[in-house]
């Protein structure tokens, strides 16, 4: 038999018809559609902005022009701290560039552990875990933590990594109006006693900028029989004698079993992390997926990463100049007439709230070609139908440079019809 043969053979007598391509990306078509509707207005892309320089925590250079930066969660700023920056250097120069491996294998260099021993000793807690990401930590805590048959209570207005974490594990999911002690409290109450729960929350919520009442909500959570994971992404170096967070702040230290953090917004790098004193917390380097199975940071990036965390916790004076900045910062929009997240200054976020898509983008180009950049936020990340402009100062703002911002929100305000 020829091979041409042989093939005709095996092949059936009339071949099955053969199904049209589905497009997977037809169910993006209306985000394509609005999108293209709002670049056709002639504004510039509020989510794709290059930084070609960047001259300070508070300074880039944008399309050629010198801008001052309120959209970064350089709060303390320590990206450009003499310290930081050498450390970074000196670890690339002994340990290379990465390290090609997860934490569990061949990617623990020292500077991880030391980083581990910098954060224990920022929180004062026995033990604590690096992860490659802030979204990471979420993502492997509460996936963890939680398993089948057990519950996850978190709060509606929670990050997508604390939903993502939920999405990865294989719990119970029961969510609780923002903010609302007593939502907690009787959707508590309507669980079973029996199964383990876990309730996740965040000590500042990064849309508004508004804080956590977090001695009511831990109360309601220890009184219901659950471990307490509080997210200090926004909190960290800020709130607290010790920068700790707004958990520190508000003094519920002893009863919250886990915080998590990110090294991308006080710290001034990336990465993420768990601390906890719960005597079993290391069997998570054995379980934990999003920490196994992920390459470990670099080293340059930990060793960043510890020397401004342990700077942070002698940080006070730079605490009380970016509480300044918040209030002053606060206080001019307020009185020029912008509606925000807060009635009062809650954090170092500054949430300016517009009307809708058209006029966010509007204002947000006009401050870009005055010299200032915020970040634009949209749903999904803030709830349906609110557009806003997010502001957050760093404690390396000057008080000059937060009057000069102010300048530039009641010019582009005024123009663009946002304020009278
Ligand atoms: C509350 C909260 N948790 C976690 C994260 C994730 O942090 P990272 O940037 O380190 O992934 C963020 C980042 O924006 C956040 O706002």
């Amino acid at each position: 038999m020829t091979e041409a043969a042989a093939t005709a053979d095996a092949l059936p007598a009339t071949p099955a018809a053969v199904a049209p391509e589905r497009d997977l990306f037809s169910k993006f078509d209306a985000l394509i559609a609005e999108r293209e509707a709002l670049m056709a207005t002639g504004v510039r892309d509020p989510f794709a902005i290059v930084m070609e320089k960047v001259l300070s925590p508070t300074l880039a250079i944008i399309k050629g022009k010198e801008t001052i930066l309120l959209g970064t969660y350089n709060y303390m700023g320590m990206t450009f701290d003499p310290d930081v920056v050498q450390a970074g250097k000196d670890a690339l120069d002994n340990f290379g560039s990465g390290t090609t491996g997860s934490r569990v294998l061949n990617g623990t260099y020292s500077p991880h552990k030391d980083c581990e021993e910098a954060l224990k000793e920022f929180y004062d807690t026995d033990h604590a875990m690096v992860f490659s990401t802030g979204y990471q930590a979420n993502l492997g805590m509460i996936s963890t933590l939680a398993g089948k048959g057990e519950y996850i209570i978190l709060d509606a207005d929670s990050h997508a990594s604390i939903y993502d974490g939920c999405a990865l594990g294989n719990a119970e999911i029961v969510r609780f109006r923002h903010n609302s002690v007593e939502d907690l409290d009787k959707r508590l109450g309507r669980l079973p006693k029996e199964p383990g729960k876990l309730v996740v929350l965040e000590g500042v919520y990064s849309m508004f900028g508004d804080i956590a009442p977090l001695p009511e909500m831990v109360a309601v959570a220890k009184k219901h029989g659950c471990m307490v994971l509080v997210d200090e992404a926004h909190g960290m170096g800020f709130f607290g004698p010790n920068g700790r967070g707004v958990y520190e702040e508000q003094g519920v230290e002893a009863d919250v079993d886990f915080v998590v953090g990110t090294f991308s917004k006080s710290v001034g790098t990336v990465g993420g992390f768990c601390v906890s004193n719960h005597p079993k917390f290391d069997v998570m380097r054995l379980v934990c997926r999003p920490y196994v199975f992920t390459a470990s940071l670099p080293p340059s990036v930990v060793a960043t990463a510890a020397i401004s965390i342990r700077k942070l916790m002698h940080a006070g004076n730079k605490r009380a100049h970016l509480w300044e900045n918040s209030k002053r910062l606060h206080g001019g929009l307020k009185e020029m007439g912008y509606t925000l997240g807060t009635e009062t200054p809650q954090s170092a976020i500054i949430a300016v709230i517009l009307e809708d898509q058209t006029q966010a983008v509007a204002l947000w180009q006009s401050l870009l070609e005055g010299g200032l950049y915020v970040n634009m936020a949209r749903p999904p990340a803030t709830p349906a139908g609110t557009y806003l402009l997010r502001c957050s100062l760093c404690a390396e703002h000057s008080a000059e440079q937060v009057e000069t911002i102010l300048g530039l929100f009641k010019a582009a305000g005024q123009a663009v019809g946002a304020i009278g």
